[in-house]
């Protein structure tokens, strides 16, 4: 029992290892060079995994930073692409904390003065 709820909460961190670029921190869906190659010169890549948005928000944020940051304008198809990876790479999630753990679940560190 004990070991199965170590492994459902490993699994997420265990997936998202296998799946992201180590020098960048990027999840490796369709399209990810093509932000690691336009989305790093300015910033770091960190800015944009701890982001989360829907896709008409994230193309808000290219848009200001084009008009006040001197961000570059892409292709239709680029744009489109970049747009496509980060809305599924990075959408929005309403609960990106896991719930508080059960009290009766949380390891015994004072025996008999918490219960
Ligand atoms: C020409 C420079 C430049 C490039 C290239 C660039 N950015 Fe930015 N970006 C900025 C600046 C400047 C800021 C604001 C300061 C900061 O957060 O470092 C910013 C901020 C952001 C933020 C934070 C916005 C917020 O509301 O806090 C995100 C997300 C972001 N950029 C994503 C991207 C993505 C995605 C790309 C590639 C499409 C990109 N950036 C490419 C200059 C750039």
């Amino acid at each position: 029992m004990r070991c199965a709820i170590l492994l459902l909460c490993c699994l997420p961190f265990a997936a998202v290892g296998a799946d992201t670029d180590t020098a960048t921190g990027l999840i490796k869906n369709p399209g990810w060079e093509l932000v690691r190659a336009h989305c790093g010169g300015c910033h770091s890549h960190a800015v944009i995994t701890q982001q989360r948005a829907d896709r008409q928000t994230w193309l808000n944020i290219i848009r200001w930073m084009q008009s006040t940051q001197n961000l570059w304008q892409f292709p239709a198809d680029t744009e489109s692409q970049i747009l496509d990876y980060l809305a599924a790479s990075y959408p929005l999630q309403p609960h990106r904390r896991r719930a508080p753990i059960p009290v009766n679940l949380m390891p015994d560190t004072k025996k008999g003065s918490q219960k």
